[in-house]
Parts: C-alpha cells; structure tokens; sequence
C-alpha cells in the first residue's frame, strides 16, 4: 500500500506565529517517537502570512523528510497583484490547494478561475490539489460532478492530469458548513469511482492519489484511510489542534 498522504489546511488558524510553531514541534516530536519506516507524508498548508516562517521550521529536524510545504491558493499569472506562483516556490511551496470549496462558494470563484490557477500551479511545477465537491448530494450530484471536472481540467494534457492529486470534498460536509456532517466512507467510495472512471475515460488516467476532505478528525480518520482507494485525507478544523492532528497521523502510520 502507498504511503498516505496527510494535509492540514490551516484556513485562516492558527492566531499566531507562535501556535503555528507549536503545532509543528508537537507534530516533530511524535516523528521522533516513532520508529524509522513512515508510512505517511504530510503537506502543511498555512495562511500566507505564516508561509515564509512555516518554511524554515519544516526544514529542521524530523520534519524535513516527513513534511512538505503548500499553499491555500495561487494567483492565476505570475506577475500579479497576488502571492504569485514564482514567490511561493521561492519559499519552498511544492503542493497547492486548487478550489476550494469555500473560494467556489463563498468568494464565487468560478470553474473558470479554479481552471486558470490549476494552471498556474502546473506551470510553477507545484503540485495541485484539486477540489471537487457537490453541494448537495441529491439526484444530480453526480451530473454535477462531471461537470466541475471537465471544467476544471478544460484544456489540459493527460500528463497534467496525470500530475493532479483530486481531493473529493463534498460541500456539505465541510466543518465550516452549519449544516455539516461528515460523508460515511461507502458514499464518499462511490463518488471517488465515479470521478476516477471520468478521468479513465477522458485522459485514459487510472492512478489518481485521491483524499476525502470534509470534517475529517481522530475519530473518523480510520474508516477512510484504511479504504485502499483513498491515499490520505485533506484536513480543516482538526489540523490545527495539534493533539488531534497528531491522532490523526498515527492512525496513518497504523494502517
Ligand atoms: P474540515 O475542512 O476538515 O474542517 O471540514 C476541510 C477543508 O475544508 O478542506
């Protein structure tokens, strides 16, 4: 089996510099408890504001073979007025979160712009995580799914395809939703199948690594990964309690 891949998508936490830095020298020190085989990598993924101190940390001791560093977003051109794709690998960024489903939703980014900042991620030689997610699981669900795929991915080759990692995260399980609770395994299987067999059939692509996203925590996490179809889990709320976040990762290094 792969090694799973753990993410912390920080969002707009932890409040300060300092939490920040006590998440990832509780996270080392569990590295340094364990013995030498890792079956787990983790991408984490700070506010921009955190990038660059994030950056040196993960470069010290344990972390620096276990954890990797990504962003929550990229600017579509590289010379832009936002964090643009050449300063973040200039930080060392090698894996970015690719729409969100708080920027399709909440901000109104659209398939469009999901597609330009994918890629601008594939032309900085970062790693895409891309997010694909229905609102609701109703009738149409999987209708909507295939068409936020063949959007998000309009205009690309196979090979970037190919370089993708898909996070399914349906939106209505998201912790940030009022309404939310978390996908059960078997359904979240179905949709992951589904969005497989649309990249089988369109870029002929059978190897995607897929996460499932949307209120993943200590108690759940077992039930997904240990799903031989999901390569590791995209994390919110949970990542950023750093007792919790470390359960998580020892759930991993079980499986
Ligand atoms: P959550 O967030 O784990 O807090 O639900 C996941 C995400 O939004 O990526």
């Amino acid at each position: 089996m792969s090694k799973k891949l753990i993410i912390a998508n920080w969002k707009n936490y932890p409040e300060s510099l300092a939490q920040a830095q006590e998440i990832l020298e509780f996270t080392n020190d569990y590295l340094e408890s364990l013995s030498e085989k890792k079956e787990f990598s983790l991408v984490f993924c700070p506010p921009f504001v955190f990038t660059e101190e994030v950056s040196k940390i993960l470069k010290t001791s344990h972390l620096e073979h276990e954890a990797f560093l990504g962003a929550q977003d990229i600017a579509i051109e590289d010379k832009a007025l936002e964090v643009s794709g050449p300063m973040l690998t200039k930080l060392g960024v090698g894996y970015v979160i690719i729409g969100h489903s708080e920027r399709r939703w909440k901000l109104g980014e659209s398939d469009k712009v999901v597609n330009q900042k994918l890629k601008s991620a594939l032309r900085n030689t970062m790693v895409p995580i891309v997010c694909i997610g229905e609102k609701t699981r109703d009738a149409g669900f999987k209708q909507f799914l295939e068409n936020q795929i063949l959007k998000t991915f309009e205009g690309l080759t196979a090979d970037e395809v190919g370089r993708c990692i898909v996070a399914y995260e349906p939106v209505w399980a998201i912790s940030t939703n009022p309404n939310s609770r978390p996908d059960t395994p078997s359904s979240a299987l179905e949709s992951i199948s589904y969005i497989r067999d649309i990249l089988n059939t369109k870029y002929n692509i059978l190897d995607t690594q897929f996460l499932y996203g949307g209120s993943v925590n200590s108690k759940n996490a077992e039930s997904f990964l240990k799903e031989k179809e999901i390569d590791g889990v995209l994390v919110g709320g949970a990542s950023v309690n750093k007792e919790e976040f470390v359960k998580i990762i020892d759930i991993a290094s079980k499986i």
